[in-house]
């Protein structure tokens, strides 16, 4: 396990960030981001403001095209492998696409997030936690399910315990709430509360305004491109 050392220091920090796909405008257009451990950020703004590729970019899932994202203080584009896969590790994130892996278990597909070799080796502690979440979002009768089997509101509640079982430092969650009915919505929006007390650096995106009116939090606006602060609020 690398140590990332950074006490006080930014969890998450974009400078100048911009990301064009070949023969598109800007989708997004110098962003500033930083945050700190247990800060919590909503992304807003419409559909198509760049709000997933942003969090793609925060999931390592994709370089900018230019300017400099750092994790834990690490420069994602001159990383080494093995500090990449620690801090991939330290991430838990739930893409607005979901992908579990369909012919696997509900279970299993948790299973494999927390450790590679999936359910044969989880310790009994990963068990429990991984049980407990499945059943505060109603998914414990579920768990031996083929995931392909799901409804879309359940696949994105696993994929949520999926990336909360690992207890990350970093909570990544794009539109978490977006097939989920409004007990739902609370539960998991609960959920990511008690991990950001607990001090996980928590970034969610959502069309949802009743959500950001409720539960009040930091919030940025993506519009053409550009990051703003909203309400105030943002300590950006
Ligand atoms: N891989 C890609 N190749 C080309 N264009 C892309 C790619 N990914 C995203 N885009 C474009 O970037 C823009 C922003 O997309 P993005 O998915 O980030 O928006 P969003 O704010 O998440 O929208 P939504 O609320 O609908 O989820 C869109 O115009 C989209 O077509
Ligand atoms: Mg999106």
């Amino acid at each position: 396990m690398v140590s990332f050392g950074l006490e006080g220091g930014a969890v998450i920090s974009l400078q100048g960030v911009s990301k064009w796909y070949q023969g598109q405008t800007k989708v997004l257009d110098h962003v500033q981001l930083e945050l700190k451990k247990g800060d919590f950020l909503y992304v807003i703004g419409g559909s198509g403001a760049g709000k997933s590729t942003l969090l793609s970019l925060l999931a390592t899932e994709e370089l900018p095209s230019s300017g400099k994202i750092s994790l834990f203080g690490y420069d994602l584009a001159t990383v080494s492998p093995s500090t990449l896969r620690a801090i991939r590790q330290s991430l838990g994130y739930v893409p607005q696409n979901i992908r579990l892996i369909p012919d696997l278990t509900v279970f299993e597909n948790v299973a494999i997030s927390v450790s590679l070799a999936g359910s044969r080796v989880l310790k009994k502690e990963s068990r429990a936690r991984i049980l407990e979440l499945l059943d505060v979002l109603g998914l414990a009768g579920k768990k031996d399910k083929a995931a392909s089997s799901l409804s879309g509101g359940e696949a994105q509640r696993v994929a949520v315990v999926r990336a909360l079982a690992r207890s990350p430092e970093v909570l990544i969650a794009d539109e978490p709430t977006g097939s989920q009915d409004r007990d739902f919505t609370w539960t998991l929006m609960d959920l990511f509360m008690r991990s950001n007390v607990a001090a996980t650096t928590v970034v969610v995106a959502t069309h949802d305004r009743e959500i950001v009116r409720r539960v009040r939090k930091p919030s940025a606006l993506l519009k053409a491109g550009r990051m703003s602060v909203e309400d105030g609020l943002c300590t950006l």
